[in-house]
């Protein structure tokens, strides 16, 4: 038997939501789980790049028991007192690597959800959210990728996530912008002080909570001061070429909500009204050129369907 399951990407933090907030968007990993026939084959991961993303992001990703899909399978079989022996584990991969769009939230979920449907389904949502947090270590990105939309989350101290989803207007448009270069998350939290000040800390609480409030009322001026963050991206910008400046210039864009970072970086996010798409691609290019960036531009909706079987 083989299953497979289609995972949407995700981009985590949406400004003051750091660690908490996070949301789906329509491009996708799709990982595939099936018990090989032959006794002692052992376990065999295939990587396939689906979407011309450069191969040389691919080069460190290890094909054997140290591959996260496989680690979070292992996982979920240990929870249930069971040790994987012969699995094939296939991995198609959309989205762009080590870019803050959860691509590897994307395949450990979609990885859990196909071993548990070959097992019979012994473990429910909370146990495999609390399986794949574990390893990957964010719940704004397992979230979304698992349920889809919007949504708010927190990693509890006893491993359980809760998570609420939220609405979105769709007539806020997403524009991800993806620069040619990666940015690993480990090393994009290095850089974060181990305290802030208590008037940052206060700064992003509230603009969080209104985050919340402007979704439900639909609130674009509202939206426009809760993605504001002083938590995250001021100590990464460091890191990402360009990016205050980008932030500023969008500033001045009509139809621009907010600018914030996705998850961890380097890809970009513009919030905006469904006006002055061009004009946003035009001016993050200008000023990555500027930095001998290069950059692909996906304009998007919000994906409200979270991982599926398919066929
Ligand atoms: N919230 C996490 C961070 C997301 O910003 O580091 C990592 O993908």
């Amino acid at each position: 038997m083989k299953v497979s399951v289609k995972t949407p990407a995700t981009i985590a933090n949406l400004g003051a939501g750091f660690d908490s907030l996070g949301l789906a968007i329509p491009i996708y990993n799709i990982v595939s789980v099936e018990e090989t026939v032959l006794p002692g084959s052992g376990i065999e991961i295939n990587i396939i790049n689906e979407k011309n993303n450069n191969e040389n992001d691919f080069r460190d990703i290890p094909v054997d028991k140290n591959n996260i899909v496989y680690k979070a399978i292992e996982l979920l079989y240990n929870f249930l007192g069971q040790t994987p022996n012969e699995l094939k584990i296939t991995i198609k991969t959309q989205i762009p690597i080590s870019r803050g769009l959860g691509s590897s939230s994307s395949v450990i979920v979609g990885g859990l959800i196909a071993a548990n449907e070959l097992l019979g389904h012994p473990a429910d949502e909370k146990v495999l959210m609390s399986v794949a947090t574990e390893i990957e270590g964010h719940p704004d990105n397992i979230t979304p990728a698992f349920v889809g939309g919007v949504t708010v989350s927190s990693w509890e101290e006893d491993g359980s996530v809760i998570y609420r989803k939220l609405p979105w207007n769709d007539e806020w448009k997403l524009m991800v912008c993806v620069p040619d270069f990666e940015l690993n998350t480990e090393i994009s939290r290095s850089v974060l002080p181990k305290e802030v000040p208590m008037k940052d800390a206060v700064y992003n609480l509230k603009r969080t909570a209104m985050f919340i409030d402007a979704l439900y009322t639909k609130d674009e001026e509202l939206l426009k001061l809760a993605l504001k963050d002083k938590l995250h991206q001021p100590y990464r910008e460091k890191l990402i070429p360009g990016l205050s400046d980008i932030m500023n210039n969008l500033k001045h864009i009509n139809g621009v909500i907010g600018t914030v970072l996705c998850g961890a970086g380097p890809s970009v996010l513009v919030v905006y009204n469904g006006i002055g798409a061009s004009e946003i691609k035009e001016s993050v290019t200008n000023t990555w050129n500027y930095f001998n960036v290069k950059a692909n531009f996906m304009n998007l909706p919000i994906e409200k369907q979270g991982a599926m079987k398919i066929v």
